[in-house]
């Protein structure tokens, strides 16, 4: 299985599924990305900056790039991570100013997942 890493201070790495979206794949592991509309590609707050893999993930559809462009996050290593699903080991930054934690805990944390 792939293995995802979130590069921040309470950031998390593990295995998860093929097809995974970074988003889905930070709350298996219990670093949950912001998502204010829900994954709906519709807020950019799930926004993160790949360092490592961007081959090994999905590519970028008109709705995520004409989100991104609309917010001038047209950078290639900006990613949606409600958009971006996981096809092999990357490696993500999530900008610190931009996270916030949850209130509650994902009621998936730590499913299926191998985190080491
Ligand atoms: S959660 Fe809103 S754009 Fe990804």
């Amino acid at each position: 299985m792939p293995r995802v890493t979130f590069l921040h201070p309470q950031g998390k790495s593990g295995e998860v599924e093929v097809n995974t979206s970074l988003l889905e794949a930070s709350k298996l592991l219990g670093f949950v990305l912001n998502n204010d509309c829900g994954g709906n590609a519709s807020c950019t707050t799930c926004r993160v900056e790949v360092q490592v893999g961007a081959e090994n993930l999905s590519e970028i559809d008109f709705d995520e790039q004409d989100l991104l462009d609309r917010e001038a996050l047209s950078e290639p290593w900006h990613r949606l991570g409600c958009q971006a699903k996981v096809l092999g080991d990357v490696v993500v930054l999530v900008p610190e100013g931009k996270w916030v934690a949850p209130t509650t805990q994902s009621k998936t944390q730590g499913q299926g997942i191998e985190i080491r």
